[in-house]
């Protein structure tokens, strides 16, 4: 093991104490949301017992104390991606309004029928279904770069349907579902070459990866806090400047107007001009300690450490002879173990696992897509993070073999 220290991080997570059916939890579902360390459980209550008030909107001490703790987030955050400007990162609710923001504000605008949005088989259905929605709205076209069986994208492919001139590339950094790193860079560059606006899908890469919004070059970025041991209820959207600025507003009310009159409106400034109505400011100012827990940890070593467990993990699927989803080559791949017990179906693998305290996420994981072009319905899936440890490994192998044993499937029971 490396000299990670997940044991002291471990520690700051009161979560992780618990018991679940009588075991010690190994929360191995850090894809699908992370626990918060008691520095942003504390901020939160610290917060609303001394500072809350609506933000933007009062002189009075709390509004401004409010309004400086929720902006200083927006502040903090900008560091932490290399945003170019703090107003050009939005607040929304998820990751998945971020996308439905794009669609909405800049794709309805500027696109007409007959473009094409170009996208990827490795998609999570919030990278799908808004451009779907669109697409049937206004005659835009959808075209989807092939996933390989073994759950990478050929650059060669994505080349050749970037030759077709689609107006828009919006593509995931990293898979969800099967835990694929993508070639972010050499995507977004490829895209901005043929001439199309790019779009990242960073929900499962800004938790685990260093991003430098002003080198990435891309146009939109989206990712979201309750992935990156901040609250739930904050997603965010990274826009280029000219592109927030050129957009219309996506929902309209309070906060986002500059002047009202009863003939007609006009906008805020950036970034107020996508934010109507009272925003979450509780969390998005929770998102700053998160951060700052994300930062002193560091972003490498976190990387590093989930993938050395996540490989543990995938050595011990192997050994038992099971089908692990995605890339074979370690470097491909993140703290990400999808998998499959032949014979039987992911949700009683997640029961299974459960009874010993092992929470794994099965199913689909919303890329019902990427399911079918894999050849499975869905799967098993234990995700890693920085607080994961040994123990946790340990956990995962003993719920394996209870699993194999109590419903006597698998290669080695002769049954698959
Ligand atoms: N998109 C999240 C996941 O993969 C919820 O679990």
């Amino acid at each position: 093991m490396s000299r990670f220290d997940a044991a002291k991080y471990r520690a700051d997570f009161p979560i992780l104490k618990r018991l679940v059916r009588g075991k010690p939890l190994a929360y191995l579902d850090n894809a699908a949301t992370t626990q918060k360390p008691r520095q942003v459980i504390e901020f939160l209550t610290r917060f609303y017992e001394t500072h809350n008030a609506n933000v933007h909107r009062g002189v009075h001490t709390l509004s401004e104390e409010s309004t400086n703790l929720a902006e200083a987030a927006r502040g903090k955050l900008a560091l932490f991606v290399g945003a170019p400007k703090p107003e050009t990162l939005i607040f929304t609710r998820n990751a998945t309004e971020s996308l439905n923001l794009i669609a909405h504000s800049w794709a309805r605008k500027f696109l007409k029928a007959g473009d094409t949005i170009l996208s990827t088989e490795m998609e999570h259905h919030s990278n799908i279904v808004p451009w779907q929605m669109l697409a049937a709205e206004r005659g835009i076209k959808l075209e989807f770069v092939p996933v390989e069986l073994d759950g990478t994208l050929d650059l060669a492919k994505v080349k050749a349907a970037l030759a077709k001139g689609p107006k828009l590339f919006t593509f995931t950094a990293l898979s969800n579902a099967i835990g694929t790193v993508n070639p972010v860079l050499e995507l977004i560059k490829l895209g901005k070459a043929a001439g199309a606006v790019v779009s990242v899908d960073a929900c499962q890469w800004a938790p685990h990866k260093p991003m430098d919004l002003k080198s990435w070059g891309a146009d939109f970025v989206s990712f979201s806090a309750h992935k990156m041991l901040g609250p739930t209820g904050v997603g965010v959207l990274w826009g280029r400047e000219e592109l927030l600025d050129a957009m219309d507003p996506f929902l309209g009310g309070g906060d986002m107007i500059s002047r009202v009159t009863l003939e007609k409106s006009t906008w805020n400034e950036l970034p107020y001009k996508f934010e109507a109505g009272t925003p979450n400011f509780a969390d998005q100012a929770a998102f700053a300690p998160a951060l700052d827990y994300l930062s002193d940890v560091g972003l490498d070593a976190i990387s590093a450490h989930e993938h050395e467990l996540a490989e543990k993990a995938r050595a011990i699927l192997e050994a038992e002879g099971m089908t692990v989803l995605g890339p074979k080559d370690p470097a491909k791949r993140s703290g990400v173990v999808s998998f499959n017990v032949p014979g039987l179906h992911p949700h009683d693998v997640g029961t299974a696992f459960d009874l010993e305290g092992v929470a794994v996420r099965v199913g689909h994981h919303c890329c019902q897509p990427l399911m079918h072009q894999l050849q499975c319905g869905g799967t098993a899936r234990a995700s890693f993070y920085l607080y994961n440890d040994q123990s946790d490994v340990d956990s995962f192998a003993r719920a394996l073999k209870r699993t194999l044993e109590f419903f006597r499937v698998g290669p080695k029971a002769g049954v698959s």
